[in-house]
């Protein structure tokens, strides 16, 4: 057998920022090299998400137990792809689909799957002596690049919607600094945009406790209050708030939460429960959503939103990004799942211009890749993004920089399990130097900018 070569794949039980259990995998080549992958987990699902297979059993982490998945790893998987040859990533993740036998991978769960998946990669970069991101484009993608993308982040900094116990409905304010030079000085901008805010909200006697992705989460009135206190962050740091220039603001306020199916109306739950909305005004029609989007645009510099409406509301999709799709990102999250058949459908229709991009959804490199590459070749963007739920697995950094998305979400400016991916892309800008490009603001140039 050859160094490439998988020896023994070993899964386990580690925990996620959440402190639930995760899938942890180790992959072992034959001589000797070893890699890990962890995976992550959502609270605001997309309901066509491929199975993250939990143990249900109420006395053991309230049924959020991956014990199962894990008994699947070792002991259906291991034995399936010991022997095979690990840079063979699509055959590798074939085999596990065929072995799951479901479309959306409920026998064997997608945490299982995509724990092997990834510590397969990593394994054979490690024994190809290559950093991930260079051996994922030039072992899997087959492409030799001088230069490579480094992402603009998008910054999480107010949290609300499942992500907090607040009275905010939508669930991600962002700053994107799409003014900086580079990654590093990306950071630096929202750190200090981050901590900007941090102040203004304790001077105006707000609370800057934290949610899930670490941004503040404080009991806000509304997204206009949250959008205005960002503003006045950003000029607080002394950057200028702008799409084109200096910090932008991205949005998913993951209305699928919203989402009535029966009566098809958003219903603005915690404004509602706070009664800082009557009933009435809390209830949305997806036209007037629209409207709603198409006013904010035009008061807020936002460059993106994503789940701007509901999975099931394609028709309201179709009608935002026909009213604003020119200028801002529409980005399906819960309406793709990452899953290159249901994307397919949405370029179809013209549904939104962009894919947010997470791999537990799909649950394979290989099918993550393709959605990126169907996006890209239709000349859409493709956003690598975190769970709520991550551990210190820093895999999407490499993903971003690897396929040059130009743009990732990875949390706020706080909580070691974001920073980790932060810290990740600094170290990679650093590796490449001279190849490395930040392209800012030029990122948009898709939307006709
Ligand atoms: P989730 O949320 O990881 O809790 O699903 C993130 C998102 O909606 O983008
Ligand atoms: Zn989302």
């Amino acid at each position: 057998m050859g160094k490439f070569h998988i020896k023994d794949i070993s899964a386990y039980e580690v925990l996620d920022s959440r402190g639930y259990p995760t899938v942890a995998c180790d992959v072992t080549l034959s001589k000797g090299i070893t890699a890990k992958a962890m995976v992550p987990s959502g609270a605001s699902t997309g309901e066509r998400e491929a199975v993250e297979l939990r143990d249900g059993e109420k006395n053991r982490y309230n049924g959020k137990g991956v014990l199962k998945a894990i008994s699947n790893v070792n002991d259906i998987i291991a034995p399936a792809l010991i022997g095979k040859d690990s840079r063979k990533q699509s055959m590798i993740d074939e085999i596990m689909i065929e072995l799951d036998g479901t479309d959306n991978k409920a026998k064997l769960g997608a945490n299982a799957i995509l724990a092997v998946s990834l510590a397969v990669a990593k394994a054979a970069a490690k024994a190809s002596k290559k950093p991930l991101y260079r051996y994922i484009s030039e072992d899997i993608l087959q492409e030799q690049k001088d230069k490579y993308i480094m992402p603009v982040p998008m910054l999480n900094v107010i949290n609300g919607g499942a992500h907090a116990d607040n009275t905010i409905d939508f669930q991600e304010f962002m700053f994107m600094p799409v003014g900086a030079k580079t990654l590093n000085q990306a950071c630096q901008i929202a750190s200090e945009c981050f901590h900007a805010l941090q102040k203004i909200l304790s001077e105006k006697k707000f609370d800057t406790n934290k949610g899930d992705e670490g941004g503040f989460a404080p009991r806000l009135k509304d997204a206009n209050q949250a959008l205005t206190l960002m503003m006045e962050a950003i000029k607080k740091a002394g950057y200028t708030a702008g799409v084109n220039k200096g910090v932008a603001i991205a949005l998913d306020p993951a209305v699928s939460e919203l989402y009535d199916s029966k009566s098809r109306t958003y219903v603005f739950e915690k404004a509602i429960k706070a009664k800082i909305l009557s009933k009435e005004k809390g209830t949305f029609t997806s036209a007037k959503m629209v409207q709603y989007w198409e006013a904010l645009v035009k008061k807020f510099p936002i460059i993106s939103i994503e789940d701007a409406l509901a999975e099931k509301d394609w028709d309201g999709f179709v009608e935002l990004n026909k009213k604003i799709g020119k200028t801002v990102q529409i980005v399906g999250d819960d309406l793709y799942c990452t899953n290159p058949k249901i994307l397919e459908v949405g370029i179809e229709k013209k549904a939104t211009n962009s894919i947010l991009i997470k791999l537990n959804q799909i649950g394979t490199l290989t099918e993550t890749i393709e959605a990126i590459k169907m996006a890209q070749n239709n000349g859409w963007s493709a956003i690598v993004s975190h769970r709520s739920g991550e551990t210190e697995d820093t895999t999407i950094a490499d993903l971003a920089v690897a396929l040059g998305t130009g743009q990732i979400k990875t949390g706020s400016m706080s909580r070691s399990e974001r920073i980790a991916k932060y810290n990740r892309l600094i170290e990679i800008e650093r590796e490449l130097g001279d190849m490395a490009v930040y392209k800012g603001e030029k990122t948009f140039t898709n939307l006709g900018r």
